[in-house]
């Protein structure tokens, strides 16, 4: 406990001699949480990134979202604690596969979930997260066919909302939410009738439509949080308990295991620890480093997302 603190006083220091801002996600660990200067979903944190004025972002998040941050405000240093922090979704759709589909389908109107390397979302008409896929795909023209990649389950979701026939879906999940299982939500709510079920829209349609209510992690948080409800059954990563708890300590909150690891963590986000924190914070690396031309393509279809309201 005392080692902890004496790295999150290190962390606070660091802060203030590098003028840097601390932007935490809501499945990072508590003490990261603890420290950060803003905790949020991916749509909240690339907005914060983006009208950030000091010299350093350290971003504990996933890599594709310090990505994100630097497009958006190139000209500062942007640095991770893990390097090796990915993502399931960004590993299942390369830029040589959505290459070649742009050749073989170049009329078709490419969404991409945030969750996509860089050089993805370069090869993209628009983006989307998960808070605002269904606006997104609404403000494309009904004759468009339109490719989402590469959530399935969000995309099949999104595709149920809008209605809209001609979308394409591509294949990829995220190895948290896309396997937790439909029975152990059924049985959640059988041993808990007075629950409400909030889930994160990568879950599989069996999940989704056991929900009271599906959005992003911030959306779960805030639907928790200002619900009269005073008993929730939680689908998604089990960080977002440290928001729901500090804002409604007075709540019930329980969350659904996956069968593999018996948790809902995401191996990924959970890379990154508070000793990495400081030291990224000393030594400034690992550090997003994108050429140019590469943050000129990727800011266009950036800058179309955050226009949609
Ligand atoms: P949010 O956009 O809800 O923050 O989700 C990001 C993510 O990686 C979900 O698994
Ligand atoms: Fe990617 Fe899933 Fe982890 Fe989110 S929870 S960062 S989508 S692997």
């Amino acid at each position: 406990m005392l080692a902890i603190a004496s790295i999150a006083e290190e962390i606070r220091d660091l802060k203030k001699q590098r003028r840097a801002i601390l932007l935490a996600h809501h499945y990072q660990d508590s003490e990261i949480q603890e420290v950060a200067d803003e905790v949020g979903d991916s749509l909240e944190l690339a907005r914060k990134a983006q009208s950030f004025d000091g010299d350093v972002i350290a971003f504990c998040g996933v890599w594709f979202m310090a990505e994100t941050a630097k497009v958006l405000n190139p000209t500062r240093m942007v640095v991770v604690p893990d390097r090796e922090a990915s993502c399931s979704l960004v590993e299942c759709c390369s830029a040589d596969q959505l290459r070649a589909y742009r050749e073989r389908y170049p009329d078709h109107v490419v969404v991409s979930y945030i969750n996509t390397s860089v050089e993805v979302k370069a090869l993209s008409d628009i983006l989307c997260t998960s808070r605002n896929a269904v606006q997104v795909v609404n403000s494309i023209p009904p004759d468009k066919t339109v490719l989402f990649l590469p959530d399935l389950n969000l995309g099949n979701y999104v595709k149920r909302e809008t209605g809209r026939e001609n979308m394409r879906i591509w294949q990829g999940a995220c190895i948290v939410h896309a396997t937790f299982p439909g029975r152990r939500v059924a049985r959640a709510r059988a041993e808990h009738p007075e629950a409400l079920v909030a889930a994160h829209p990568e879950c599989p349609a069996e999940v989704l439509s056991m929900a009271d209510f599906i959005g992003s992690t911030s959306a779960i948080i805030h639907w928790c949080v200002s619900h009269a409800g005073s008993e929730f059954i939680i689908v998604t990563e089990s960080g977002v308990y440290h928001s729901l708890h500090r804002l409604a300590p007075e709540k019930t909150f329980h969350f659904i295991r996956n069968e593999q690891c018996n948790c809902s963590e995401c191996p990924y986000m959970r890379r990154n620890t508070l000793e990495k924190l400081r030291d990224c914070l000393l030594t400034l690396a690992p550090r997003v480093e994108l050429s140019p031309e590469i943050i000129e393509q990727a800011a266009v279809p950036l800058r179309r997302m955050l226009a949609v309201r």
